[in-house]
């Protein structure tokens, strides 16, 4: 058969829709496997008598999709995935290769330019990313404007925001919206600049969100040292001489970073996306990220995974364990994932560093319920019926942990790579063809019709009415007992 469209050999690349309530036809256009939501506007009715005007029928048919479960909503070049079989690729490159010969810079390098980097390109990346480590000493203020007991996520989406406002060159606001849609050499390299800036403050503002909470004074970023092992000496350095972190754990992070430098479209970098598509300048995206990241459902299942162990306490439990997760009373943290059906594959390159780690850590004392639950689990038809396997944050926790990090940085341990992939995206989203759309979602109004305004003493109090829709009074810390005995104004608060 020849296409008509394409006159090439094969079956035809469109739908044919049939419009039941108009009995017309449409022909919707399928390209890379894909079909245009804006293409389901032609199709437009009569509203049906009676029908809620909200529903905008004669304007055309809406797409919903609520929580992008089938949405494309970039074109991308970066990262592959393929969930049934297991596939992660950066720039086409598989990440097992990327994980066993690449380092977490050239990997940066990868994601944002495209390929690999010859040795001079990597070299000018390099330096300007280790260089632009040093932040203004007034940003210290910032840090120590917190209270002790901070989240160190909280201190990392205020500093980025706040480092937007030392670079004026960089805020569309002031230097004109195409300011980084330009393409032209003076933008492009005003584009990188942020980049490096962005890249070489990760380490250095989440080493002092660690600082800070416990007193430490801010250490200036190293020279000479790679990008991990300088995070690790700014997290750790207290003035000794010559101090030098482990080679192992440096390396282990890098390979750590490797894999979670991007991972396509996941909820923190459609926000920087959704973000950006207002030109907002890159930090303000970047602090947007960190705050999707922050999420429970997203930068928190590492941390899960150890307060399961924890709960689990000992492998003799793991049984009984695994029985309250099919009755559903539990959830087995660190399985299961919406793209991936089968192994992460991340999971089994991070067990590898897993063993690296321990060898010089010692082993946690959790490894062995970890291990113990991943086998039963491997092997329960429960879990292999629902295609549940282990995903990267199953063992991360645990590396993590025996590197000693506090478990609420684990989430901060997981942004600084992925910035990475933020800027990718975002870079990819300001050069892409056509410029740059904002990004503004439809809605399917369900609510109230058009209504008159009520005076307040003609209003009805329902007392029968859904708690969700009244405000609750809530009980004021600050206000002690005495102030609550007090009179104010002659009248008592009693
Ligand atoms: C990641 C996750 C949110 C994906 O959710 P999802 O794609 O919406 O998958 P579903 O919730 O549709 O799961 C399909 C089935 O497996 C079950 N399931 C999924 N993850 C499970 C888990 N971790 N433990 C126990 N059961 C699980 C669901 O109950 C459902 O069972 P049912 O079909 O009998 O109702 C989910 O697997 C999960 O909560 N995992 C634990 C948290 C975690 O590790 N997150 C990090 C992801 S990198």
């Amino acid at each position: 058969m020849v296409n008509a469209q394409t006159g090439l050999e094969g079956p035809r690349d469109d739908l044919t829709v049939i419009d039941n309530r108009t009995g017309k036809t449409y022909i919707v256009p399928i390209k890379d496997n894909t079909v245009a939501a804006i293409d389901f506007k032609k199709i437009k009715a009569p509203s049906k008598p009676g029908e809620r005007k909200e529903n905008e029928t004669e304007r055309g048919l809406r797409v919903a999709d609520k929580g992008f479960l089938n949405t494309a909503v970039i074109t991308s070049e970066i990262t592959y995935i393929d969930g049934d079989n297991g596939v992660l690729r950066y720039r086409g490159y598989p990440i097992e290769e990327l994980a066993l010969h690449s380092n977490f810079l050239e990997v940066a390098y990868l994601l944002i330019y495209g390929s690999l980097p010859s040795r001079p390109n990597f070299k000018v990346f390099q330096r300007e990313v280790m260089t632009h480590s040093i932040v203004h000493v007034d940003a210290e203020g910032l840090f120590k404007s917190f209270r002790y007991d901070a989240h160190p996520m909280a201190i990392l989406s205020s500093a980025f925001s706040a480092l937007g406002s030392f670079y004026e060159e960089a805020n569309p606001s002031l230097r004109g919206q195409n300011l980084f849609t330009k393409s032209d050499p003076a933008s492009l390299a005003n584009m990188d600049k942020q980049i490096y800036r962005i890249i070489g403050k990760a380490t250095t503002f989440a080493a002092m969100a660690y600082r800070v909470r416990q007193g430490r004074p801010f250490v200036t970023p190293p020279t000479g040292l790679s990008y991990t092992a300088s995070f690790l000496y700014q997290m750790d350095h207290l003035g000794q001489e010559d101090y030098v972190p482990s080679p192992t754990l440096a390396k282990a992070l890098d390979i750590l970073f490797i894999l979670h430098a991007d991972h396509e479209l996941n909820a923190s970098s459609t926000t920087v996306l959704q973000t950006g598509s207002s030109l907002v300048d890159p930090y303000s995206c970047m602090a947007a990220g960190i705050a999707s990241l922050y999420g429970p459902l997203h930068g928190g299942a590492n941390e899960a995974v150890i307060r399961m162990l924890i709960s689990i306490g000992h492998p003799e439990n793991v049984p009984a364990f695994l029985e309250s997760v099919k009755k559903r009373e539990r959830v087995l943290s660190g399985f299961g994932h919406r793209v991936y059906k089968t192994s992460d594959p991340r999971s089994f390159i991070i067990r590898k560093i897993a063993d690296e780690v321990f060898k010089e850590t010692g082993e946690d004392e959790l490894l062995k319920t970890a291990m113990v639950l991943h086998d039963l689990a491997m092997k329960d038809e429960y879990f292999t019926s629902r295609k549940l396997a282990p995903n990267v944050d199953f063992w991360s926790g645990l590396i993590y942990r025996a590197m000693g990090f506090p478990m609420d940085f684990f989430p901060v341990l997981f942004v600084v790579p992925r910035v990475v992939g933020w800027l990718a995206h975002w870079r990819q989203m300001m050069l892409q063809p056509g410029g740059v759309k904002i990004w503004r979602p439809r809605q399917v109004y369900v609510g109230e019709t058009k209504r008159d305004y009520v005076p307040m003493e003609q209003r009805v109090d329902v007392e029968t009415e859904e708690a969700k829709t009244r405000p609750f009074a809530v009980p004021h810390l600050g206000q002690s007992k005495r102030t609550m005995l007090a009179k104010f104004k002659g009248k008592s608060r009693l």
